[in-house]
């Protein structure tokens, strides 16, 4: 069995500012501490975009310099809400592809994980451009292991209209480069949404979860502007074996009574 914990939209901003009423630095230390606490015995950390809120050079320093203390080794991508230069920066041990995209792969127990890079200086919305696709679809016909693929941004509507209208647009490069492939994606992990979601799509299980920050409204009606929530924070536990995984969602400042429940 392996153990994976799956972060996402940390949304660091400039040290001593706010977000939305809340600290985002705080916020990231409580979760590295709950990690530090109940799984320190992950083998993996994985962080699936919007690390920082507009990209500041600071908030990469203050995510590197949290992400530092879990022993297990950390796999970060970008958002839309990342600078991939600032980043590249504080994260410089981090893998690009050969045209500078941060995608890269790393192995977790028997399976390979694939990291993609959906993030497009200036928009809110995923870009998988034919470069980057290309990439992808190299990787996927190097040999028949199962994979699990990251991203930051869900290629396919998910029903909350606001957040549907930024997904991964013109998805095509994206489906065509998986297309074939989608019985040995074994899990999608992706970011953005900040809200916990499961589902499948071409047949891939996926999963996504709140940030460690400000959350998204469970509104499936069109309100226009993206509905804030300040729902609580989570982070995923991954269990990985041969014949499958299972994915924990934790809440992680969840204070209430712990009791027994019996046989
Ligand atoms: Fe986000």
């Amino acid at each position: 069995m392996l153990k994976f914990i799956h972060l996402t939209d940390t949304h660091l901003v400039e040290q001593g500012h706010a977000l939305y009423g809340l600290d985002p630095r705080h916020r990231l230390r409580r979760c590295i501490d709950s990690i530090l606490e109940e799984h320190a015995d992950a083998r993996a950390c994985v962080v699936t975009g919007d690390l920082a809120h507009v990209g500041h050079p600071d908030a990469y320093r203050q995510l590197s310099e949290q992400l530092a203390r879990l022993p297990m080794p950390v796999f970060p991508i970008l958002g839309n809400h990342d600078h991939r230069g600032n980043f590249r920066q504080y994260f410089p041990e981090v893998p690009v592809d050969s045209q500078g995209f941060v995608q890269y792969e790393k192995a977790l127990g028997a399976y390979r994980g694939l990291f993609l890079d959906t993030n497009e200086p200036g928009v809110s919305h995923g870009v998988f451009c034919a470069q980057r696709a290309h990439w992808l679809a190299e990787r996927l016909a190097e040999d028949e292991q199962p994979i699990l693929l990251f991203m930051h941004h869900p290629a396919f509507d998910l029903g909350i209209p606001t957040m549907d209208r930024i997904r991964l647009l013109q998805p095509e490069a994206f489906i065509s480069a998986v297309k074939g492939h989608e019985h040995r994606i074994q899990h999608l992990f992706f970011g953005h949404i900040h809200r916990p979601i499961f589902g499948t799509w071409q047949d891939i299980p996926f999963s996504t979860l709140r940030g460690t920050n400000h959350q998204v409204a469970l509104r499936l009606d069109d309100t226009g502007q993206i509905a804030g929530s300040h729902e609580p924070p989570q982070y995923g536990v991954v269990l990985l074996n041969e014949t499958g995984l299972t994915v924990h969602i934790h809440d992680f400042l969840d204070t209430s009574e712990r009791f027994s429940l019996g046989e």
